[in-house]
């Protein structure tokens, strides 16, 4: 059989078709006792969802379980991308052209904003997660011997930055762990030390999908003076969540993963009663409200004081053009089709006799981010490359080479998760 008649039949074969009687069984709808009852089915797929696809062509190509990693953008920010990048190559200077690029990238700040519930001064845009991590790093009057707390399950974003000021400043670093089942909030206390200054985190985690009881955390955190920094890369545009409500001091997201926007954006989100308060350590032109040749300078009023030179303002009008795309299709849509898309496909790994759920269930702590365990003997790595290259399902491979990550978003179809569970079940 020829290599594309056999991907024919393993990707479009109806999944009810290749189900055993159990795997039928597990994936009933039926919440598990004291979980939300009122989840609506999810197996069919709403107009407004089969709309969206027709927005996003990769949708069309592949079953995209990876926006953890990458999100795909829709047609529209692509678009918008293409012109604006026009407009940036093709003559910068012309004033119509300089007025369109300054434009894109002044309207992503209350766009932003928006979305988290944040103020404009509070957004300072970046171009990566780990940038508004290390502006907030920096910005620290770092002495010998103080610390940082970090979770057992951070990103290279804010693994990286923290053995740097251990190199730099001799400042320490504690991990917390927030495994399955540990309590957050007393896990970070106890690595709590007389000379912890700052607790960085990630909001939600890449490797568990696991939303930490953030408020809490801030709370225990600011009533023993110590700030908090979120890495919110996999929490933005995956969670609900309101930036003015978790009591965050300093959030940081990317633009490119669960906001679906292009590479290259970002935000970092800092408390406006902290802006004086946190120093600025990177600057140049456009940092600035004004300055003179001598040595006079005032900082911009809000978060665009560490934002400065150059910039790819093209991407900021992609990012844009994401939020105001999602925000057309309803943030309560969004979010609640990613719990009801997590909960269902949570209750579908943890009965099976086969696979572990490595993910939260509970509504609190759960996000679009499932993990499944496969047995022991089974390599992540090498089903995903099968997945990828025969079935066209798209996964990413985790740490523990037994776990894969499964990312459900809004654009998800219910069909996707069930044909990825049955080509599983082949592999494993
Ligand atoms: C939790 C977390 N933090 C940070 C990053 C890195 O983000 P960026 O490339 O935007 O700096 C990632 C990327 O996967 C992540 O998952």
């Amino acid at each position: 059989m020829k290599r594309r008649d056999l991907l024919k039949g393993l990707a479009i074969a109806p999944f009810s078709e290749r189900l055993r009687p159990d795997e039928q069984r597990q994936t009933s709808n039926t919440p598990p006792a004291g979980m939300r009852s009122d989840l609506s089915d999810v197996k069919t797929d709403p107009d407004w969802v089969l709309q969206v696809r027709g927005e996003m062509p990769v949708t069309r190509e592949v079953a995209y379980l990876q926006t953890a990693s990458f999100g795909p953008s829709p047609v529209r920010v692509v678009s918008r991308v293409r012109e604006l990048m026009e407009h940036q190559l093709k003559g910068p200077a012309v004033p119509v052209s300089a007025r369109q690029l300054q434009e894109a990238e002044d309207d992503c700040r209350p766009l932003v904003a928006r979305f988290l519930g944040a103020r404009q001064e509070e957004v300072t845009l970046a171009h990566n997660t780990t940038e508004g991590l290390n502006i907030v790093l920096w910005s620290m009057d770092w002495k010998p011997g103080d610390e940082i707390i970090l979770s057992n399950q951070e990103h290279p974003a804010l693994l990286i930055p923290s053995y740097n000021l251990l190199s730099r400043f001799k400042v320490n670093y504690r991990r917390a762990s927030i495994d399955l089942n540990e309590d957050v909030v007393a896990s970070v206390l106890k690595q709590v030390s007389p000379r912890t200054r700052l607790v960085a985190i990630s909001h939600v985690s890449r490797r568990s999908g696991r939303v930490i009881p953030a408020r809490e955390l801030a709370s225990a955190l600011h009533s023993r003076g110590i700030r908090l920094l979120l890495d919110g890369a996999q929490a933005a545009g995956n969670i609900r969540f309101r930036f003015d409500d978790l009591g965050a001091d300093y959030y940081s997201l990317c633009g490119h993963k669960w906001l679906l926007g292009p590479k290259g954006t970002a935000a970092l989100l800092i408390r406006k009663d902290l802006l004086e308060k946190t120093p600025v350590s990177y600057t140049g032109a456009h940092s600035q409200k004004s300055y003179d040749e001598e040595g006079h300078l005032e900082w911009h009023p809000d978060g665009r004081r560490f934002e400065y030179g150059t910039r790819a303002q093209f991407n900021f009008g992609g990012f844009a053009e994401a939020l105001r795309w999602l925000e057309s299709i309803g943030t309560d849509e969004i979010f609640d089709r990613i719990q009801r898309l997590s909960l269902q496909a949570g209750m579908v790994i943890r009965s099976s006799k086969k696979f572990e759920l490595a993910s939260p269930l509970s509504d609190s702590e759960r996000s679009g981010i499932v993990v499944v365990r496969l047995p022991a003997g089974s390599s992540g790595e090498e089903v995903f490359q099968k997945l990828a290259q025969l079935d066209r399902i798209v996964v990413s491979p985790l740490e523990d080479p037994r776990n894969l990550r499964i990312s459900l978003h809004f654009f998800n179809t219910w069909k996707e998760f069930e044909t990825l569970m049955s080509r599983l079940d082949h592999y494993c």
